[in-house]
């Protein structure tokens, strides 16, 4: 069910008509809905209740706004977290410490100081490197570090290269092989408490097989460190699991055959169990609303200039990431277009030759399922602002993050006075 329906000839966001908020937001605009989101976490919720109470680790990179955490924290969910800047995030949104799990392969001294003041319920160890320098940091503090063994199962995802993280040849985790060994080392170093393990092997899956594939490897690595004599607590399964972007393309796995399977495959292994879903919770819940700039006349046909552009959202230019466009009042008729952004770059291309809503200047559109890995990889190319987040519950609205244009820009760089600013007039 999408929360993001036409009414009365208009696409409104749950009861909020979009033109008002283009009205007096300004465009563009990400629009981002409560009821969306929510319907989300209490489905994954109530379909992995069957695991016991796991935890739902909301992976904060997806959509990290403060308006965003704090509806999800208020559900009960817990924050998946890999920098700094996300566990500030995470707590200020009121997500208790013990819900925070800190993943990422780079974290620094200071960020494993800042968690371990803080609290947190475990960090997903990336290397023998990593724990070296976290038994450091954890004995300097006098505190203990649980961790878990993030391991690369070796598993190709079967997603978009650049979002697959579980084969061998990858940045992420700890290679199978390795792992006796690093649990070892562990158990040595001072100040870190070996609690479990984990495993993600990518994002945006449209198939259960290699995650039960790599979960398969999961079951097998409790067993043989439990036989070393290591106490494995908590097993946590990441994220991953895909939204469907086109209406034409095949359902992704429902949220209920995930749980079925987790279940299937975790039987008999005695952990507490977490997941870091990100896209599944947010992804359709946000849209990026745009006004048509003008339509030009292009050599095989129109092209429809947004006022969005490849800055606001990358993943079509990153990831070739296909999402849905429509007009907010579509009039009945169509047209084959190219649809793309005002920056100077070819890859600033929301869709080729795509058959579209007919549009025309000052027409409004809104891009689809832009909830997750939209605003936060968002960046100001060009010198464009980065644009407003409205965030919708009913008949109510709020910017929850306000347009930072050329003015905040202007105030934040700084002409060294070397330069001698004046010869130049
Ligand atoms: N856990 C870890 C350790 C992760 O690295 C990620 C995503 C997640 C959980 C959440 O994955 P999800 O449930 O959202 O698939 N920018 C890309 C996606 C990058 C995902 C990075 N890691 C995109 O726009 O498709």
């Amino acid at each position: 069910m999408t929360h993001f329906h036409l009414c009365d000839g208009v696409v409104h966001c749950e009861s909020v008509a979009l033109p008002q908020l283009a009205r007096d937001v300004g465009t563009p605009l990400f629009v981002y809905s409560s009821a969306a989101m929510l319907a989300q976490a209490r489905r994954l919720r109530s379909a992995l209740a069957l695991l016991g109470d796991p935890l739902i680790a909301y992976a904060v990179k997806a959509n990290p706004n403060a308006a965003v955490l704090a509806t999800l924290s208020g559900e009960g969910l817990g924050a998946d977290v890999v920098s700094g800047g996300e566990y500030a995030r995470a707590r200020a949104a009121g997500v208790s410490p013990d819900r925070i799990v800190f993943s990422g392969v780079g974290k620094t001294a200071a960020e494993m100081q800042l968690a371990l003041e803080g609290g947190l319920r475990q960090f997903n160890l990336e290397s023998a490197e990593e724990a070296e320098m976290l038994s450091q940091v954890a004995s300097g503090l006098g505190r203990a570090a649980p961790v878990a063994i993030r391991v690369n199962p070796d598993v190709d995802a079967g997603s978009h290269a650049k979002i697959s993280t579980g084969a061998a040849r990858s940045k992420f985790g700890i290679p199978f092989a390795d792992t006796a060994e690093v649990a070892a080392r562990v158990r040595e170093l001072p100040a870190l408490d070996l609690i479990g393990v984990a495993v993600h092997i990518g994002s945006q899956l449209t198939s259960l097989a290699p995650l039960e594939r790599a979960f398969g490897r999961i079951g097998t690595l409790i067993d043989e460190l439990r036989a070393a004599g290591h106490d494995i607590r908590t097993a946590d399964l990441g994220g991953g699991l895909g939204v469907r972007y086109e209406p034409s393309a095949p359902e992704p796995p429902s949220i209920e055959d995930y749980a079925a399977m987790v279940a299937r495959v975790t039987r008999g292994w005695n952990v507490g169990l977490a997941f870091e879903p990100g896209r599944l919770i947010v992804g359709d819940a946000g849209v990026l609303l745009t006004e048509v700039i003008r339509v030009k006349a292009g050599a095989a046909g129109p092209i429809v200039v947004l006022d969005a552009a490849m800055n606001d959202l990358m993943r079509p230019s990153l990831y070739d990431a296909w999402h849905g466009i429509d007009a907010v009042a579509p009039d009945g008729e169509t047209m084959i277009a190219d649809i793309v952004g005002p920056v100077c770059e070819t890859g600033d291309t929301f869709a080729l030759a795509r058959r579209i809503d007919s549009v025309s200047a000052g027409d409004l559109m809104i891009i689809r399922t832009a909830g997750a890995y939209g605003a936060t990889m968002a960046s100001t190319y060009n010198s464009r602002a980065l644009i407003p987040e409205v965030l919708v519950n009913g008949t109510d609205w709020a910017v929850v993050r306000e347009r930072r244009d050329t003015a905040a820009f202007l105030r934040e760089e700084h002409v060294p006075a070397w330069i001698g600013r004046e010869a130049a007039g």
